[in-house]
């Protein structure tokens, strides 16, 4: 068990400065287990708590760790330079405690995206050693042949590093000949690395959307810019 005071547990979930959150809890806008608690130094167990802040749950969380569905036009940086962050999707206490997107995807890219503020982690999920699956539902300029699939999987050279790049599995989906879409497993995380792989092969990349990354799968009902919690365990899975 750990006893954590109410004002300090509300400033480690990102509540604001150690002022406003005892503010906070003065002025009534805090309870626990549906009683409201006005004493900042009331303590409580921190594991499975969940208190309410001005009547909205928040579970407690040592490390956050969020699934987002990317919408098409916001870009992964803090700093973003054309198109609003993937930050700007989440409320105020998980931008505060600083979560930053496990890599990135492009601006126009759509789909599953990490966020968290847990540092090993994302070294974890990124590290190229790990060879984390990241799964990509490509749609193709042109019809995906059989050949642009096999030189996926034997390895394409791009244009910055001599060495192939492979991808783990590349399959036709949408039936039939002719069809414009594909399913590519990656394991690396390169820049571009699907548009250029594609590119390499001749086709284009006309629209990219990533569906699962390791363990986490994008849920059919979380729609585009909503996001839900992930616990560590699914997240390293
Ligand atoms: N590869 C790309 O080309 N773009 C992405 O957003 C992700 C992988």
């Amino acid at each position: 068990m750990t006893a954590v005071r109410l004002s300090q547990i509300l400033f480690s979930q990102g509540f604001g400065s150690r002022r406003e959150c005892a503010a906070r809890v003065l002025t009534g806008r805090v309870s626990v287990a549906g009683r409201e608690c006005d004493d900042p130094d009331e303590t409580f167990d921190t594991e499975g708590l969940v208190f309410s802040v001005d009547g909205r749950d928040w579970p407690y969380h040592d490390k956050a760790i969020v699934l987002l569905h990317k919408p098409a036009g916001y870009e992964c940086s803090i700093k973003p330079r054309h198109h609003p962050s993937v930050l700007s999707l989440l409320p105020s206490p998980l931008r505060v405690r600083g979560l930053q997107p496990v890599g990135r995807l492009d601006a126009d890219t759509t789909g599953a995206l990490l966020l968290t503020d847990d540092g090993t982690l994302i070294h974890r999920l990124t590290s190229p050693k790990h060879h984390v699956p990241k799964i990509y539902e490509v749609t193709c300029k042109h019809p995906v042949d059989e050949r642009q699939l096999a030189a996926l999987r034997a390895g394409v050279v791009l244009d910055d590093d001599p060495a192939p790049v492979r991808a783990a599995a590349a399959e036709a989906t949408g039936g039939g000949p002719g069809t414009c879409t594909l399913r590519l497993t990656l394991t690396e995380g390169k820049y571009h690395q699907v548009k250029r792989m594609v590119a390499a092969v001749g086709n284009r990349v006309e629209a990219l959307h990533r569906s699962a990354i390791g363990a986490v799968t994008l849920p059919t009902g979380l729609a585009p810019g909503q996001w839900c919690w992930i616990d560590r365990h699914t997240a390293l899975a």
